[in-house]
């Protein structure tokens, strides 16, 4: 029920949430305990590492288009490697954005109506509900190793040439 270290900014929140400076944004102890999602600190490191995620991407990337707009990417060795190893990142933070969503709406599935322990339907079996499960982690599984595959194909084939002066168009082995 604390908030360690805390940089305030009054209003800031009340603008996020209803675009009014003095709007009041309830807090959890506003709520009583059985309406809380349950799993909080899931809920909360999944949105601190979805926005600490975003946070970075606009830090890198602002320092990669000053730095393609200077010219200088293609010299910078250690920023392309950082641009490449973030690759997997949006995926995670796409999926802990997610998981901020689905655990935040807890317990309810229709606000104040419908809990989502009143939403499971007696006619589907929980058989149904795994054998539906796994067709779908099938199909993913197989979208995902068609995707590696295409975007292997398409990294081995190296980029198109581009439109830079001839100092900063990136050299391949044995030239
Ligand atoms: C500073 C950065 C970010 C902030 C402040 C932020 C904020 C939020 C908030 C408040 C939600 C919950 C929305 C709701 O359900 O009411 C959310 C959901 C989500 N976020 Fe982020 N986000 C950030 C960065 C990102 C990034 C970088 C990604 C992906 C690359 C991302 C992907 C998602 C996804 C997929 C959802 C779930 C949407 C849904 O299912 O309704 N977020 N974000």
């Amino acid at each position: 029920m604390t908030i360690d270290n805390p940089i305030e900014i009054p209003g800031a929140l009340s603008i996020l949430v209803y675009k009014d400076l003095y709007a009041k944004v309830k807090g959890l102890d506003a709520f009583p305990r059985d309406e809380w999602p349950d799993n909080l600190p899931l809920l909360y490191y999944a949105y601190h590492v979805m926005a600490g995620l975003g946070t970075i991407f606009v830090l890198l990337f602002g320092v990669a288009l000053v730095s393609l707009w200077r010219g200088w990417l293609f010299d910078m060795k250690w920023l392309l490697w950082w641009l490449m190893l973030c690759a997997p990142f949006p995926y995670i933070a796409t999926s802990a954005g997610w998981m901020t969503a689905e655990l935040g709406r807890q317990p309810w599935l229709v606000y104040g109506l419908l809990r989502t322990s009143q939403g499971t339907s007696p006619l589907v079996h929980s058989g149904n509900a795994l054998f539906t499960l796994i067709g779908f982690l099938g199909l993913y599984l197989l979208l995902g190793v068609l995707f590696v595959l295409l975007v292997s194909k398409i990294i081995g084939q190296g980029p198109a040439s581009i439109d830079l002066p001839a100092t900063h168009v990136p050299q391949g082995p044995g030239h």
